[in-house]
């Protein structure tokens, strides 16, 4: 970034900010050192006083956040509880709460009912008490913060939860490979990270690592320049910045790290560059959805085996039913503290073909499937032709159930049935709010 850049943002902050005459000491660094950029994560807040809510929502629009999604609702804690009983859990629940100690732990265990283990909460209380604090510490409160709160100090403060060396990667990686090549492994590695975004509202990437023939750009009617090869071929000099650029922009929530599809260039694919790039799009999205084609090489093995959790996909027949079995074989040596991958049988019940049943395949394997998606020419064919997902082009189609299934299964979480809202809804929530 340029220097003048830079300074004008710090500008513009420092008038606003209560940091203000500290940050001009020659001591304090500047402010946008203090807070560094935040990764493509989802943030909701409860708040109860305007003040907090004002805050919430010049940091939102600061630009250090505009990676974040951030939505900033009244009503603080019991609103998060109602919330969460019908909605998945973000990244990170920011909850503003002037409840007593007693009130406010018992509010916080029933919303730990519904929240995903993956979440971060943020608590803005009144009291400056110590052993308020250390009580939530204990119960995995991310961070307690005293109000009032400028923008600032909030940002400083998610800033640290997610910048911090010492803290967990944002992202959880999945790898998908087929058993063979063309058994469906790209399309339901691209239908299912895009369920995943569209359910829970989180972002996702995936990382198309067929550099040759990968489909990604076509299934979803995009046509990138750039994509993950310029990563590849200098992956230290890969950062938030440059990731920007490189990725393919689908939907609100999915962006596509595509292949460049061309056969005049050679690509050094080493493991290490290729973890490099994974670990560099994790440091900054909640999900990345790693497309393997089927080859076998140093590098598919390392992303496979570094993965969060593999997707195996498998047609009901012999020679998959082999292949998978070497794979799951090797997996479960090499990462014994890890859980089994899952399998998922594709183009299942085609007419007329001899097949191994799911039941002999659970058996062969010692793993029980985690979806059987059946033969679908019709749906799968005509979505891969206009560049649509299954469920855009068929809602009604059998397979974005076993899409949902997959995607749910892979992040923990259990699906959420979202009740229709009826047309006054919007009505309906501005009286309230009036009230
Ligand atoms: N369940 C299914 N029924 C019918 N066709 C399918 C099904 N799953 C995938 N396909 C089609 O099979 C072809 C190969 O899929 P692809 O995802 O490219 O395989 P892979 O990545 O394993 O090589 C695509 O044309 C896709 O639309
Ligand atoms: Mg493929």
């Amino acid at each position: 970034m340029s220097k003048s850049l830079k300074g004008s943002a710090t500008e513009a902050y420092d008038a606003l900010s209560p940091f203000a005459l500290e940050a001009e000491g020659a001591e304090t660094p500047a402010l946008s050192d203090r807070a560094r950029p935040l990764p493509r994560i989802s943030i909701q807040a409860f708040c109860e006083t305007p003040q907090t809510a004002e805050a919430l929502q010049a940091a939102s629009e600061d630009r250090r956040l505009s990676k974040a999604h951030v939505t900033i609702q009244m009503g603080g804690a019991p609103a998060a509880v109602a919330h969460y009983q019908e909605s998945p859990t973000p990244n990170l629940i920011i909850l503003e709460s002037h409840l007593p100690h007693g009130e406010l732990v018992a509010t916080l265990e029933e919303l730990a009912q519904s929240c995903d283990p993956g979440t971060k909460v943020v608590i803005i209380g009144s009291t400056n008490d110590v052993v308020l604090y250390r009580d939530l510490m204990k119960r995995g409160i991310s961070e307690y913060l005293v109000a009032p709160i400028s923008s600032f100090e909030l940002m400083e403060c998610l800033s640290g939860l997610y910048n911090n060396p010492d803290s967990d990667p944002v992202g959880q990686v999945f790898a998908f490979i087929g058993a063979k090549g063309g058994v469906g492994s790209s399309t339901i590695c691209h239908n299912v990270a895009w369920t995943l975004s569209e359910a829970l509202a989180t972002n996702i990437v995936i990382a198309d690592m067929d550099l040759a023939f990968g489909t990604t750009g076509l299934d979803f009617n995009q046509d990138p320049v750039q994509g993950i090869a310029d990563a590849l071929q200098n992956p230290d000099r890969l950062d938030e910045v440059l990731l920007d650029r490189l990725l393919t922009t689908c939907s609100k929530h999915l962006s596509i790290f595509a292949a460049p599809v061309v056969l005049d260039r050679d690509y050094e694919m080493s493991p290490e560059g290729c973890e490099t790039v994974i670990d560099v799009v994790r440091q900054n999205v909640p999900f990345v959805a790693v497309d393997l084609p089927h080859t076998w090489a140093p590098w598919t093995k390392r992303l496979l085996l570094q993965a969060d959790e593999i997707v195996i996909t498998a047609i009901p027949d012999l020679a998959n039913l082999r292949n998978a079995k070497n794979i799951i074989d090797l997996v479960k040596t090499a990462r014994k503290n890890d859980a089994a991958p899952h399998l998922v049988l594709n183009m299942a019940n085609m007419q007329k073909r001899p097949e191994i049943t799911p039941k002999e395949f659970e058996n062969a394997l010692d793993l029980k499937t985690l979806a059987v998606i059946d033969f679908d020419c019709e749906n799968f064919g005509q979505a891969a032709n206009n560049g649509q997902m299954v469920e855009e082009y068929n809602s009604k189609a059998k397979a974005p159930q076993a899409f949902r299934d997959i995607a749910m299964a892979l992040a923990h979480r259990k699906e959420v049935k979202v009740e229709k809202k009826s047309p006054l809804a919007p009505l309906l929530e501005k009286l309230k709010l009036m009230r």
